[in-house]
C-alpha cells in the first residue's frame, strides 16, 4: 500500500507540475498577446434593481421637502457651484441659504424652476441655483427648503487652479439603481483615498428600462448622499437620450438636461453635452458620444478650439471623458466608439491627453498608451501601436446597473489592453503634483481599501517617460 501510495503521490506531483507548466505557458502566451485578463472568478448574476420602497429611495419627511439634492461646479475654475433639487408637492422656494465655515454672514441666492413632461409623466419642480464668487478651498454649508422642511448640506470648494495642486477624483460609470449600484456607491464612499469629485462617465438612472420616469426621481434620491456633498461631473450616455417617437418624445436628452445642469457656457460650448472645467491641476474635457462630432459640427469646432486653450503650465493634467470607449476588447458595444476615434484621436495624441475615461461597457478595462492614427485608406496601417504621446484609455462602465456584467471578451487579449476584468467597481485618479498621479480600481467584492488594478501615471508634458505596465 505504501508503494502504491507513493506512486500515486508521484503521479499527483507530475500532474501538478504539468498544470504548472501549462499555466506558465499560458501566462507567457498572455504576455505575447496583451496584458492581463484577470483570473478573478465572481458569481455571475444579473443585477437586480432595488425596489422603490428601499430605504435608499426614501422621500425626506415633511410637506414639499427638497429631495434629489445635487451639486456640480458652476463655472470654469471652481469658484461657482450649481445647487439643484426637486420639490414634488408644489414649486416652493428656490432660494439657497449658504455660508462659509467660520462665518456668521449668511448669503442667499435664488435659482430658477424648471418642469417638463415626458409621455404620461409630469416632473416635479426642478430647482437650479448657481452660487458665485465662492472662496477657494473653503467649506460651505447650504440650506434648501423652508419652514419645517429645511435641509442642510455642505461642500468644500476646490483649491485655486494651479500646476501642483493635488486632487482626488472618483470614477463611476453606468451606475443605475440596483443592489450592485448601491455597493459601488458605498465602496466609493468608504474608499480611504477619499474622493473629492466624481467624474461620471454616463448612464445615470436607467429609468428608460422601465419607461418609468419616476425612476429618475428614485435615482436622484439614491445618489444624494454623495452628490449633495461633492460635485459629480456629468457625461451624457445612451440611457440619457430618451428618444421615443412612439411615445411622442422626439427631443433627445429632455429628462437629463432638465434635471442635471452643467456649466457648459463657461467654456463657450453651445450645448450641455460637451464642455470643460478646470479643477485643481486638471483640465477636464467632457465629450458626447451621442451628439454630432463630424467635421464642421458644433462639437468638432468647439473641441478644436478648446484643445488649443489648455495651458499645461497651469493645468498639467489633461483628462477627457466620454461614454462610448474607443479601445474596448469586450464583445459588447464593440467598435461603437470607432467613428469618434477616427475624428478625434490625432488631436488627443498631438495635445498629449493624459487619460481618457469612458463607460458604456459594463466591465473594467485599462489600456496601454496606444494610438491608431496612421491609416490613410491606402497604406494599410490600421493596427494600434505603442505611443508615449497617447492617452491611457480606461473603461469604467462597471457601476452595477440592471443590465448586468459584460463578461464575454474578445480573444486573444489585444496588445493594447493592459488589464481587463468583468467585475463591478469604481476607480480613483489621485493627482499628487504636476508629474505624478496614482490611479487604482476597486472591485465591489473586496474590502474598501483593496485595489485590484493600479498604475502610476506620469504626466505627458512634465514627466513623459514610459509608464506602461505590460510587456
Ligand atoms: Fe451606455
Amino acid at each position: 500500500m505504501a508503494v502504491l501510495g507513493s506512486s500515486s503521490s508521484c503521479r499527483s506531483v507530475a500532474v501538478v507540475a504539468a498544470v504548472l507548466v501549462l499555466v506558465l505557458v499560458m501566462s507567457g502566451a498572455d504576455l505575447c498577446n496583451g496584458g492581463k485578463t484577470s483570473t478573478f472568478v465572481r458569481k455571475v448574476e444579473k443585477a437586480e434593481d432595488m425596489p422603490l420602497d428601499s430605504d435608499v429611495f426614501r422621500v425626506p419627511p415633511g410637506y414639499n421637502a427638497p429631495q434629489q439634492v445635487h451639486i456640480i461646479q458652476g463655472d470654469h475654475v471652481g469658484k461657482g457651484m450649481i445647487v439643484s433639487w426637486v420639490t414634488l408637492d408644489e414649486p416652493g422656494s428656490s432660494v439657497v441659504l449658504y455660508w462659509s465655515e467660520n462665518s456668521e454672514h449668511k448669503k442667499t441666492a435664488t435659482g430658477k424652476i424648471y418642469t417638463y413632461k415626458f409621455y404620461n409623466y409630469t416632473s416635479g419642480s426642478i430647482h437650479h441655483c448657481t452660487l458665485n464668487s465662492l472662496m477657494y478651498n473653503t467649506k460651505y454649508y447650504y440650506e434648501v427648503g423652508i419652514g419645517h422642511t429645511v435641509r442642510q448640506f455642505w461642500f468644500i470648494t476646490p483649491p485655486e487652479v494651479g500646476p501642483d495642486v493635488p486632487h482626488t477624483f472618483g470614477l463611476i460609470g453606468d451606475l443605475g439603481q440596483s443592489f450592485d449600484s448601491n455597493l459601488t456607491l458605498t465602496h466609493y464612499e468608504h474608499n480611504p483615498q477619499k474622493g473629492q469629485t466624481v467624474l461620471f462617465v454616463g448612464d445615470l438612472s436607467y429609468a428608460d428600462q422601465y419607461n418609468d420616469s419616476a425612476r429618475w426621481d428614485s435615482w436622484g434620491r439614491f445618489v444624494e448622499r454623495s452628490v449633495a456633498y461633492q460635485p459629480w461631473i456629468w457625461t451624457a450616455g445612451n440611457h440619457e437620450i430618451d428618444f421615443a417617437p412612439e411615445l411622442g418624445e422626439n427631443k433627445p436628452f429632455k429628462q437629463f438636461t432638465h434635471r442635471y445642469h452643467v456649466p457648459y457656457r463657461a467654456s463657450n460650448s453651445t450645448a450641455p453635452f460637451w464642455y470643460s472645467i478646470k479643477r485643481a491641476s486638471a483640465y477636464i474635457i467632457v465629450l458626447s458620444s451621442y451628439s454630432a462630432y463630424g467635421k464642421y459640427t458644433p462639437q468638432y469646432q468647439w473641441l478644436e478650439q478648446e484643445l488649443k486653450k489648455v495651458d499645461r503650465n497651469e493645468t498639467p493634467w489633461l483628462i477627457v471623458m466620454m461614454h462610448s470607449p474607443w479601445y474596448n476588447s469586450y464583445n459588447y458595444h464593440y467598435m461603437e466608439g470607432e467613428t469618434m476615434r477616427v475624428m478625434f484621436e490625432p488631436w488627443f495624441v498631438n495635445y498629449k491627453v493624459d487619460v481618457v475615461f469612458a463607460g458604456h461597457v459594463h466591465a473594467y478595462e485599462r489600456s496601454e498608451r496606444v494610438s491608431n492614427i496612421a491609416y490613410n485608406v491606402v497604406n494599410g496601417l490600421c493596427v494600434p501601436i505603442r505611443d508615449h504621446s497617447a492617452p491611457v484609455y480606461i473603461t469604467i462602465g462597471d457601476g452595477g446597473n440592471i443590465e448586468g456584467l459584460a463578461t464575454n471578451m474578445t480573444e486573444p487579449q489585444p496588445k493594447y489592453s493592459a488589464y481587463r476584468e468583468a467585475s463591478f467597481g469604481h476607480a480613483m485618479f489621485d493627482i499628487k503634483n504636476r508629474t505624478h498621479a496614482y490611479y487604482n480600481w476597486h472591485r465591489n467584492h473586496d474590502g474598501y481599501a483593496v485595489e485590484a488594478d493600479s498604475m502610476w501615471f506620469f504626466n505627458r508634458i512634465w514627466h513623459p517617460v514610459d509608464d506602461s505596465t505590460s510587456v
